[in-house]
């Protein structure tokens, strides 16, 4: 029965200290190896974005942000107090577009940032006349090789994404070849990620940021790294003592032997419908992507047992996808004690009538679920905390390790910070409430235009 049920399934999603530490420990000797050489399963990605930002960058930028969900375009004004002003237009993408051909999702990019360059920058007649190329950051956030700043080959498409024609090109040149055919008057200046966008963004106004972290669509971080301790780049003789921002990819954790997670059946049947399977392992249990399907794949088990909605039709939520991970955010706050907003979900969504003890188990199925996610997070933060020594004998507990992040499930899901943060303490003991997790004033705008900035500069001193 139900009860019996929900004992199985606290076993198989709760994640104990000691358990943490492990992954934790097996997550550093990961990050070192793909430092040390190309190609790993997590492959710590070089950005060609050296050094952390002075706050003093200044001047006017575009940054076009192609995530997981939406299409944003930004016009940044960097005041160079550590101030910004930003104007955005947000787009949600298609299907069609995250399955179609690449150039024409590229090019719907070129045509969404000519269309803002025109309505902010154009006269009456929509003429844009300029002395000079607006400089614009093109946050992408896929893995992506990149042998300089202004290009990036992509890996491999995540967070459910298939358009044909990108995979092992260069994205920034896909992008280009969209903004030469609406003659946009932009000069494409770097590719960034998220994660690292929310780095120097965060750090723009607050340097004791250390990580830069996305919980959203998809899941993964970036840290500043000793050029030194990067062995696998040594041949391009830059300066062992300067530093370079790394896009870990996180996501890509123990995908292939799968020794460390604790996956589960729904995990397991997650990755292998999905259109990557052996890919993204960690990023599957965590990502707001996956995190209502698994709540969906442990419910239809329990219809096919008949153990729930007993009677009733069920084909509604026995569709892939269709239990957004919003629904589990909705479910955790309801905080009535019939559950009534969980009454109205299954009823308007799903045609489904509710008892109590169905109530009680889904808010418990969620808390699993999400707790689970988010202790998962701490083991990622705490592996480059350790990764860096922030917590060795030398720390100074008055220091914050600031940990910036951005993402709809860090913002909107409720207790994700507070579960993140006892997490920490889990793993590191009192040590660990030096870590401060918290949310960076839109990092991929803001990021983009600081790191345009930062490369502007850079090229002026030839380096
Ligand atoms: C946004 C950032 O705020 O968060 C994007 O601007 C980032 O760059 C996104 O990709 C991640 O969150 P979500 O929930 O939209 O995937
Ligand atoms: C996926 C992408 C990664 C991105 C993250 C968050 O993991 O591969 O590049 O940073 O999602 O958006």
């Amino acid at each position: 029965d139900m009860a019996n049920y929900l004992g199985r399934l606290e076993k198989q999603f709760t994640l104990t200290p000691q358990r943490m530490r492990m992954i934790v420990d097996s997550f550093v000797e990961v990050l070192e190896r793909g430092l040390e050489k190309p190609e790993q399963e997590v492959p710590m990605l070089p950005t060609f974005v050296f050094g952390w930002p002075t706050g003093k960058e200044k001047g006017s930028y575009l940054a076009v942000d192609l995530g997981g969900t939406n299409l944003r375009v930004c016009h940044v004004e960097l005041e160079g107090d550590g101030k910004f002003e930003v104007t955005q237009t947000k787009y949600r993408l298609t299907e069609e577009q995250k399955q179609g051909d690449a150039q024409d999702l590229f090019d719907f990019c070129a045509e969404c940032l000519g269309n803002f360059v025109t309505d902010h920058f154009g006269d009456e007649d929509g003429k844009v006349e300029l002395d000079e190329p607006i400089p614009v950051g093109f946050t992408f956030s896929y893995p992506c090789l990149q042998e300089k700043i202004d290009h990036g080959v992509l890996i491999r498409w995540t967070k459910g994404f298939g358009a044909p024609g990108a995979e092992g090109k260069d994205c920034a040149a896909l992008f280009r070849q969209g903004l030469e055919k609406y003659k946009v008057p932009v000069d494409l200046v770097a590719l960034i990620n998220d994660t690292t966008g929310t780095l120097i963004a965060s750090s723009y106004v607050d340097q004791a940021t250390r990580a830069g972290i996305i919980f959203g669509t998809g899941c993964n971080a970036a840290y500043m790294e000793k050029i030194g301790n990067i062995p696998k780049i040594k041949d391009l003789g830059l300066p062992e003592d300067a530093q370079m921002a790394i896009n870990c990819e996180w996501g890509a954790f123990d995908s292939t032997t799968h020794e460390h997670l604790p996956r589960t059946s729904y995990d397991i049947h997650i990755d292998e419908t999905s259109n990557k399977p052996g890919e993204q392992a960690f990023e599957k249990m965590i990502a707001g992507l996956y995190l209502g399907e698994i709540f969906r794949l442990v419910m239809c088990e329990l219809i096919d047992e008949g153990i729930l909605f007993l009677g009733q039709e069920t084909y509604k939520v026995e569709k892939h996808y269709v239990f957004d991970t919003a629904f589990l955010s909705l479910i955790e706050s309801d905080t009535t004690d019939e559950l009534l907003t969980v009454t109205g979900l299954f009823a308007h969504f799903f045609s489904l009538d509710t008892t109590i003890a169905e109530r009680q188990f889904m808010r418990r199925l969620a808390v699993l679920i999400g707790t689970r996610a988010a202790r998962l997070s701490a083991c990622g933060i705490a592996a480059i905390v350790s990764k860096q020594g922030l917590l060795d004998e030398a720390y100074d507990p008055a220091k914050t390790i600031g940990i910036a992040t951005d993402g709809s499930l860090y913002n909107k899901y409720p207790k994700f910070p507070q579960r993140l943060e006892e997490g920490l303490v889990d793993i590191f003991g009192e040590k660990g409430r030096s870590i401060k997790t918290y949310h960076a004033e839109d990092g991929s705008g803001v990021g983009a235009a600081v790191i345009a900035a930062m490369t502007k500069e850079r090229k002026a001193k030839g380096f």
